[in-house]
């Protein structure tokens, strides 16, 4: 872990941008500060990885097989490969991918123990649909509880946990941080020895505070504000005052 001095941590999910190499080089370099975990798209990684002097580096997702000599997974990519990059850190289960690519909590399950086996930290995403968060904040608790027991099953070692309620996600409506604060701790109490628990879903240097303020939530997931290198220079410089 290399947090902040106040032992926040931010990461940076590019998701599917830049465009080029350049973009994500500039922006890299604007965001090249202790505490942040870059997490570009892959084919942006090597060179990305090649300007971090204090980030440290993060993928956005990984294949769970990685036989040490390769194997015939169209389009996938292993923990070793990503080590060998210089990744420390992987974001896997992101709400995108459940719905886009199909991803099941079984597969998350694999995935979260291949990079775990492979020795990188992982950020687990899980967070309830709009319709559960209708229902209550504890009809949300237990969609929460359920993906966690799923997903770390069998995992023995801690991971981070990002909640990011898929409502929130992109939309500038982010949760409200008193209930982001319930779920946290339901989830530090749920997830075991997984007690490092991210708030993601439209943070922005407005609201940052307001979630990062309670020393239970142990930093953000953040998307959109990360693709504008001043926006997010902003979150970091208020996060580091916290
Ligand atoms: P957002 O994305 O900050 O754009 O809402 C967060 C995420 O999906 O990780």
């Amino acid at each position: 872990m290399n947090p902040m001095m106040n032992n926040k941590l931010l990461i940076a999910n590019w998701k599917m941008n830049p465009q080029t190499e350049q973009q994500a080089i500039r922006l890299a370099r604007a965001e090249d500060q202790k505490g942040i975990v870059i997490c570009p798209p892959f084919p942006f990684l090597d060179g990305v990885k090649g300007k971090l002097k204090k980030a440290e580096l993060g993928a956005q997702d990984l294949f769970w097989e990685d036989p040490p000599g390769g194997g015939p997974y169209t389009g996938e990519v292993s923990v070793l490969m990503l080590k060998r990059l210089g990744a420390r850190y992987v974001i896997i289960g992101h709400s995108e991918r459940r719905r886009w690519l199909g991803e099941t909590d079984e597969m998350i399950n694999r995935k979260v123990l291949s990079a775990a086996r492979g020795g990188l930290k992982v950020i687990l995403c899980v967070g309830e649909p709009l319709s559960v968060r209708k229902k209550g904040l504890n009809a949300a608790k237990q969609f929460v509880k359920s993906q966690l027991r799923k997903n770390l099953k069998s995992v023995r070692s801690p991971v981070i946990v990002a909640y990011e309620p898929i409502w929130a996600i992109g939309t500038g409506k982010p949760d409200h941080p008193e209930d982001t604060l319930k779920m946290v701790r339901f989830i530090r109490e749920v997830a075991g020895f997984s007690r490092r628990v991210l708030y993601g879903g439209s943070v922005t240097s407005q609201n940052v505070k307001s979630f990062l303020c309670y020393k239970e939530i142990y930093g953000a997931l953040v998307g959109g504000a990360s693709l504008k290198a001043q926006e997010f220079r902003k979150i970091i410089t208020i996060v580091k005052k916290l």
